[in-house]
Protein backbone atom coordinates (compact mmCIF):
# COMPACT_ATOMS: atom_id res chain seq x y z
CA UNK A 1 0.00 0.00 0.00
CA UNK A 2 1.20 3.16 -0.99
CA UNK A 3 2.52 5.74 1.89
CA UNK A 4 0.65 8.36 1.82
CA UNK A 5 3.00 11.90 1.52
CA UNK A 6 2.27 13.59 4.57
CA UNK A 7 3.21 10.95 6.77
CA UNK A 8 6.74 11.07 5.56
CA UNK A 9 9.43 11.73 7.98
CA UNK A 10 10.54 14.92 6.33
CA UNK A 11 7.79 18.14 6.22
CA UNK A 12 8.13 18.99 2.98
CA UNK A 13 7.01 22.53 4.55
CA UNK A 14 8.85 24.05 7.68
CA UNK A 15 7.16 27.22 8.75
CA UNK A 16 9.44 28.76 11.82
CA UNK A 17 8.69 31.74 14.38
CA UNK A 18 12.09 33.01 15.10
CA UNK A 19 11.37 34.52 18.08
CA UNK A 20 14.06 35.14 21.19
CA UNK A 21 16.11 37.46 19.73
CA UNK A 22 15.88 40.33 22.55
CA UNK A 23 15.97 37.66 25.63
CA UNK A 24 18.85 36.42 23.98
CA UNK A 25 20.28 39.89 23.74
CA UNK A 26 19.06 41.28 27.79
CA UNK A 27 20.51 37.60 29.23
CA UNK A 28 23.87 39.25 28.20
CA UNK A 29 23.24 42.76 29.09
CA UNK A 30 23.48 44.11 25.60
CA UNK A 31 20.79 46.05 23.55
CA UNK A 32 17.94 43.84 21.80
CA UNK A 33 19.26 44.92 18.25
CA UNK A 34 22.49 42.71 19.23
CA UNK A 35 20.02 40.19 19.64
CA UNK A 36 18.68 40.66 16.17
CA UNK A 37 22.00 40.85 14.59
CA UNK A 38 22.58 37.27 16.05
CA UNK A 39 19.25 36.23 15.03
CA UNK A 40 20.46 37.11 11.49
CA UNK A 41 22.76 34.42 11.54
CA UNK A 42 20.64 31.72 12.40
CA UNK A 43 18.35 32.23 9.77
CA UNK A 44 21.73 31.05 7.52
CA UNK A 45 21.49 27.53 9.91
CA UNK A 46 17.66 27.16 9.13
CA UNK A 47 18.00 27.51 5.10
CA UNK A 48 21.13 25.30 5.49
CA UNK A 49 19.15 22.41 7.16
CA UNK A 50 16.87 22.40 4.95
CA UNK A 51 18.66 22.16 2.04
CA UNK A 52 21.01 19.25 3.74
CA UNK A 53 17.67 17.70 4.77
CA UNK A 54 15.78 18.10 1.20
CA UNK A 55 13.16 19.90 3.13
CA UNK A 56 11.74 22.11 -0.19
CA UNK A 57 10.15 25.21 1.43
CA UNK A 58 10.78 26.93 4.33
CA UNK A 59 9.13 30.14 5.72
CA UNK A 60 10.16 32.41 8.26
CA UNK A 61 8.30 35.00 10.20
CA UNK A 62 10.58 37.65 10.53
CA UNK A 63 8.43 40.72 10.89
CA UNK A 64 4.80 40.70 11.86
CA UNK A 65 1.77 43.51 11.55
CA UNK A 66 2.00 43.88 15.25
CA UNK A 67 5.80 44.50 14.98
CA UNK A 68 5.19 47.98 13.34
CA UNK A 69 4.18 49.22 16.99
CA UNK A 70 7.41 48.38 18.96
CA UNK A 71 10.29 51.23 19.50
CA UNK A 72 10.50 53.35 16.77
CA UNK A 73 14.40 52.60 17.75
CA UNK A 74 13.91 49.13 17.49
CA UNK A 75 11.45 49.18 14.33
CA UNK A 76 14.36 51.52 12.50
CA UNK A 77 17.34 49.36 13.17
CA UNK A 78 15.53 46.13 12.40
CA UNK A 79 14.50 47.81 9.11
CA UNK A 80 18.37 48.58 8.21
CA UNK A 81 19.52 45.05 9.33
CA UNK A 82 16.61 43.73 6.93
CA UNK A 83 18.20 45.92 4.14
CA UNK A 84 21.71 44.74 4.93
CA UNK A 85 20.85 41.13 4.89
CA UNK A 86 18.53 41.26 1.57
CA UNK A 87 21.80 43.22 0.08
CA UNK A 88 24.66 40.72 1.87
CA UNK A 89 22.69 37.47 1.72
CA UNK A 90 20.54 37.05 -1.74
CA UNK A 91 23.86 36.32 -4.23
CA UNK A 92 24.71 33.66 -2.34
CA UNK A 93 20.82 32.54 -1.88
CA UNK A 94 20.64 32.45 -5.68
CA UNK A 95 23.74 30.57 -6.17
CA UNK A 96 22.26 27.97 -3.96
CA UNK A 97 19.09 27.13 -6.07
CA UNK A 98 17.02 29.33 -3.21
CA UNK A 99 14.10 31.17 -4.33
CA UNK A 100 13.06 33.65 -2.85
CA UNK A 101 9.72 35.94 -1.99
CA UNK A 102 8.52 37.79 0.79
CA UNK A 103 4.40 37.82 1.98
CA UNK A 104 3.06 40.25 4.22
CA UNK A 105 1.89 44.35 3.45
CA UNK A 106 4.78 45.08 1.58
CA UNK A 107 3.60 48.69 1.07
CA UNK A 108 4.53 49.49 4.18
CA UNK A 109 8.27 49.37 3.78
CA UNK A 110 10.83 52.10 2.41
CA UNK A 111 11.75 51.97 -1.67
CA UNK A 112 15.04 50.74 -1.28
CA UNK A 113 13.99 48.08 0.82
CA UNK A 114 11.25 47.02 -1.56
CA UNK A 115 13.93 47.08 -4.55
CA UNK A 116 15.59 44.83 -2.93
CA UNK A 117 13.28 42.73 -2.58
CA UNK A 118 11.61 43.13 -6.07
CA UNK A 119 15.26 42.68 -7.39
CA UNK A 120 15.50 39.18 -5.13
CA UNK A 121 12.31 37.93 -6.11
CA UNK A 122 13.11 38.42 -10.02
CA UNK A 123 16.55 37.46 -9.92
CA UNK A 124 15.77 33.95 -7.86
CA UNK A 125 12.35 32.97 -9.85
CA UNK A 126 13.53 30.00 -11.52
CA UNK A 127 15.16 28.02 -8.66
CA UNK A 128 13.30 24.87 -7.45
CA UNK A 129 15.91 23.67 -4.59
CA UNK A 130 14.25 25.40 -1.88
CA UNK A 131 11.32 27.77 -1.75
CA UNK A 132 12.14 30.06 0.76
CA UNK A 133 9.40 32.63 1.45
CA UNK A 134 9.81 35.36 4.13
CA UNK A 135 6.89 37.47 6.24
CA UNK A 136 7.80 40.50 6.95
CA UNK A 137 4.69 43.35 7.78
CA UNK A 138 2.57 39.75 7.67
CA UNK A 139 -0.30 39.22 9.64
CA UNK A 140 -2.69 35.98 9.32
CA UNK A 141 -5.54 38.00 9.79
CA UNK A 142 -4.60 40.42 7.64
CA UNK A 143 -3.72 37.57 4.98
CA UNK A 144 -7.23 36.23 5.49
CA UNK A 145 -8.55 39.45 4.97
CA UNK A 146 -7.14 40.64 1.93
CA UNK A 147 -8.19 37.20 0.51
CA UNK A 148 -11.74 37.97 1.04
CA UNK A 149 -11.66 41.40 -0.17
CA UNK A 150 -10.20 39.67 -3.43
CA UNK A 151 -13.09 37.30 -3.62
CA UNK A 152 -15.70 40.77 -2.92
CA UNK A 153 -13.69 42.25 -5.79
CA UNK A 154 -14.19 39.55 -8.04
CA UNK A 155 -18.11 38.88 -7.46
CA UNK A 156 -18.25 42.93 -7.99
CA UNK A 157 -16.89 42.82 -11.35
CA UNK A 158 -18.77 39.53 -11.96
CA UNK A 159 -16.12 37.48 -12.36
CA UNK A 160 -17.17 35.54 -9.72
CA UNK A 161 -20.54 33.88 -7.78
CA UNK A 162 -21.09 34.11 -4.45
CA UNK A 163 -21.75 30.10 -4.82
CA UNK A 164 -18.23 29.14 -6.24
CA UNK A 165 -16.70 30.55 -2.79
CA UNK A 166 -15.45 27.79 -0.84
CA UNK A 167 -12.07 26.60 0.81
CA UNK A 168 -10.77 25.88 -1.99
CA UNK A 169 -11.06 29.32 -4.00
CA UNK A 170 -10.64 31.06 -0.80
CA UNK A 171 -7.09 28.94 -0.38
CA UNK A 172 -6.17 30.25 -3.55
CA UNK A 173 -6.27 33.78 -2.47
CA UNK A 174 -4.04 33.28 0.64
CA UNK A 175 -0.36 33.53 1.05
CA UNK A 176 1.65 30.56 -0.54
CA UNK A 177 -1.59 29.05 -2.40
CA UNK A 178 0.93 27.40 -4.50
CA UNK A 179 2.85 25.54 -2.09
CA UNK A 180 1.93 22.69 0.37
CA UNK A 181 0.38 23.74 3.74
CA UNK A 182 3.17 23.86 6.15
CA UNK A 183 3.79 19.90 7.53
CA UNK A 184 5.50 21.26 11.11
CA UNK A 185 5.80 24.67 12.42
CA UNK A 186 8.79 25.82 14.72
CA UNK A 187 8.45 28.54 17.07
CA UNK A 188 11.57 29.19 19.26
CA UNK A 189 11.63 31.29 22.35
CA UNK A 190 9.42 29.42 24.48
CA UNK A 191 6.47 30.92 24.35
CA UNK A 192 3.53 28.21 22.90
CA UNK A 193 1.51 30.55 20.63
CA UNK A 194 0.69 31.27 17.28
CA UNK A 195 0.77 35.16 17.28
CA UNK A 196 -1.29 35.79 13.90
CA UNK A 197 1.51 33.71 11.65
CA UNK A 198 -0.19 31.73 8.91
CA UNK A 199 -3.95 31.70 10.61
CA UNK A 200 -5.17 29.99 7.38
CA UNK A 201 -2.29 27.61 6.53
CA UNK A 202 -1.92 26.09 9.56
CA UNK A 203 -4.65 24.64 10.65
CA UNK A 204 -3.32 20.69 10.41
CA UNK A 205 0.01 21.59 10.61
CA UNK A 206 1.96 19.90 13.33
CA UNK A 207 3.49 22.45 15.84
CA UNK A 208 6.63 22.32 17.78
CA UNK A 209 7.93 24.36 20.41
CA UNK A 210 11.35 25.10 21.82
CA UNK A 211 13.01 26.94 24.71
CA UNK A 212 16.12 27.39 22.59
CA UNK A 213 16.44 31.23 21.30
CA UNK A 214 16.37 31.88 18.04
CA UNK A 215 19.81 32.86 18.07
CA UNK A 216 21.02 29.71 19.40
CA UNK A 217 19.05 27.68 16.75
CA UNK A 218 21.29 24.76 15.91
CA UNK A 219 21.32 21.85 13.39
CA UNK A 220 20.56 19.80 16.56
CA UNK A 221 17.62 21.29 17.57
CA UNK A 222 16.28 21.15 14.12
CA UNK A 223 16.72 17.12 14.14
CA UNK A 224 14.94 17.42 17.35
CA UNK A 225 12.13 19.15 15.71
CA UNK A 226 12.33 16.61 12.80
CA UNK A 227 12.57 13.62 14.99
CA UNK A 228 9.03 15.07 17.25
CA UNK A 229 7.48 15.21 13.46
CA UNK A 230 8.40 11.56 12.44
CA UNK A 231 6.87 10.57 15.50
CA UNK A 232 3.61 11.89 15.21
CA UNK A 233 0.60 10.42 13.94
CA UNK A 234 -1.85 12.73 11.63
CA UNK A 235 -5.09 12.11 11.63
CA UNK A 236 -6.66 14.96 9.61
CA UNK A 237 -9.82 14.46 11.68
CA UNK A 238 -9.89 10.70 10.59
CA UNK A 239 -9.31 7.55 13.22
CA UNK A 240 -5.75 6.04 13.16
CA UNK A 241 -6.43 2.95 11.94
CA UNK A 242 -7.88 4.62 8.66
CA UNK A 243 -4.55 6.39 8.36
CA UNK A 244 -2.44 3.82 9.55
CA UNK A 245 -3.86 1.29 7.16
CA UNK A 246 -6.60 2.44 4.63
CA UNK A 247 -4.72 5.26 2.14
CA UNK A 248 -8.20 5.39 0.04
CA UNK A 249 -9.91 6.98 3.08
CA UNK A 250 -7.54 9.62 3.06
CA UNK A 251 -9.41 12.24 1.94
CA UNK A 252 -8.24 13.68 -1.49
CA UNK A 253 -7.11 16.90 0.27
CA UNK A 254 -4.94 15.41 3.03
CA UNK A 255 -3.64 12.64 0.42
CA UNK A 256 -2.36 15.92 -1.98
CA UNK A 257 -0.23 17.18 0.88
C1 LIG B 1 11.86 37.98 17.28
O1 LIG B 1 12.53 38.27 18.47
C2 LIG B 1 12.19 38.98 16.20
C3 LIG B 1 11.11 39.92 15.89
C4 LIG B 1 9.89 39.86 16.37
C5 LIG B 1 11.41 40.97 14.95
P1 LIG B 1 11.92 39.27 19.54
O2 LIG B 1 12.43 40.63 19.25
O3 LIG B 1 10.45 39.16 19.63
O4 LIG B 1 12.59 38.72 20.86
P2 LIG B 1 11.92 38.57 22.29
O5 LIG B 1 10.68 37.76 22.11
O6 LIG B 1 11.63 39.95 22.76
O7 LIG B 1 12.96 37.88 23.11
C1 LIG C 1 6.24 36.85 16.50
O1 LIG C 1 7.02 37.18 17.60
C2 LIG C 1 6.70 37.59 15.29
C3 LIG C 1 8.04 37.27 14.80
C4 LIG C 1 8.88 36.40 15.29
C5 LIG C 1 8.43 38.00 13.66
P1 LIG C 1 6.57 38.32 18.63
O2 LIG C 1 7.66 38.43 19.61
O3 LIG C 1 6.17 39.56 17.92
O4 LIG C 1 5.26 37.66 19.28
P2 LIG C 1 4.57 37.91 20.68
O5 LIG C 1 4.47 39.38 20.86
O6 LIG C 1 5.46 37.30 21.72
O7 LIG C 1 3.26 37.21 20.60
MG1 LIG D 1 9.22 37.95 20.69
Amino acid sequence: MPIPQNTLPVPRHLAVIMDGNGRWAARRKRPRMIGHRAGARAVNTCIDFCLEHGIGALTLFAFSSENWGRPEEEVGALMKLFLNALEREVDELHRRGVRVRFIGERHRFSTSILERMQHAETLTAGNTRLHLSIAASYGGRQDIAMAARALAEDVAAGRLRPEDIDEATFGTRVALSDLPPPDLFIRTGGDTRISNFLLWQLAYTELWFTETLWPELDADTLRQAIAAYASRERRFGLTGDQVAGLATHIPPEAAAR
